[in-house]
């Protein structure tokens, strides 16, 4: 039984901002029958998006995957979720955004006309201690048994705590996704290989979720000119791999020392994080400190 409060005090749904206790949605609502949505993490710092625009680019892409239509322009959503910062106090927050196709009699076919359930709540971003990034987490490699659309960021994600709650059962804190023998991601984050000082990044297809994260690592790769190939890696490169690491808005981007009880490298770096990840932490950490300006989260009326 967890004793953490569910989510920080005030959420937004369909229009209203109240507490979580208030919130309330009917056990018809296609989210919760079918799972039929889908939702957006984004990490705030001091109020300062990491590439809030680019989550919500994202959000529409998952909402045309759906045939869903977003229900508010960018302009809205980034005015919804300056106030909820706002009355949630500010600080490093997580917003989660979740948008379902609404309320109907339980049918499969999705009907037309649906007025969307809108729902947004904040959580404290717990940044991941400096301990993690020391030591590095251990993770299990698994056939990816989730469904084709990985790149939609559905809230169906039954697949993925299945396969979470294995690692888990396994003793470790991740999994390594495997589909057809090559490298997908794992269950909340992307995962990239180093090998030979190479950074190995399996590309952005059906198959994973396009991560903001992610995108922004290869970006910042790029820019420093460390050697990068962005192309499918065989289980056996990764079983080979010099250094592995996982990235996400809540994790950031974190080491893998040990895979399937192995450690992860070779020669003094086994079992620890390696030197291309420490540059890509510092890079990653530079980049956050000075976080360029989005456009202005107003609060709403
Ligand atoms: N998960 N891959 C999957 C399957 C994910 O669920 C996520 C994010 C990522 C990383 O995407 P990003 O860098 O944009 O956060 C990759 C979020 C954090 C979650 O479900 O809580």
């Amino acid at each position: 039984m967890t004793t953490q409060p569910l989510c920080l005090p005030t959420v937004y749904l369909n229009g209203a901002y109240m507490p979580i206790e208030e919130a309330k949605i009917s056990p018809l609502d296609r989210g919760f029958i079918f799972g039929d949505g889908v939702y957006e993490v984004i990490p705030f710092y001091a109020g300062r998006g990491l590439r809030a625009v680019e989550h919500l680019k994202r959000l529409q892409r998952s909402l045309d995957e759906l045939d869903i239509a977003n229900p508010y322009p960018i302009e809205k959503w980034l005015s919804v979720i300056g106030t909820l910062i706002e009355r949630n106090g500010g600080g490093d927050i997580a917003v989660y955004i979740q948008v379902t196709r609404g309320v109907a009699k339980r049918d499969f076919p999705p009907p037309q006309g649906l007025t969307q359930t809108v729902f947004l709540m904040a959580n404290k971003l717990a940044t991941p201690k400096p301990e993690l990034y020391e030591n590095g987490i251990a993770c299990v490699s698994l056939d990816d048994s989730r469904w084709l659309r990985c790149h939609v960021k559905a809230t169906a994600l039954l697949g993925a705590v299945l396969l979470k709650h294995e690692s888990t059962q396994a003793g470790a804190d991740e999994v390594v996704l495997f589909r057809d023998g090559y490298l997908t991601e794992s269950s909340a984050s992307n995962i990239a290989a180093v090998k030979d000082g190479v950074i190995l990044c399996p590309p952005l297809d059906n198959l994973i979720l396009a991560g903001i994260t992610y995108e922004l690592m290869i970006e910042l790769a790029r820019k420093n000119h460390l050697p990068l190939e962005v192309r499918r890696v065989h289980r056996r490169e990764v079983k080979k791999a010099d250094e592995l690491w996982i990235m996400s808005s809540t994790k950031e981007v974190v080491p893998i020392v040990k895979l399937d009880d192995k450690p992860v490298g070779h020669g003094e770096n086994a079992g620890r994080p390696g030197p291309v990840f420490k540059q890509m932490r510092a890079l990653f950490n530079d980049y956050k400190r000075n976080l360029p300006a989005e456009p202005v989260l107003k609060a709403a009326e």
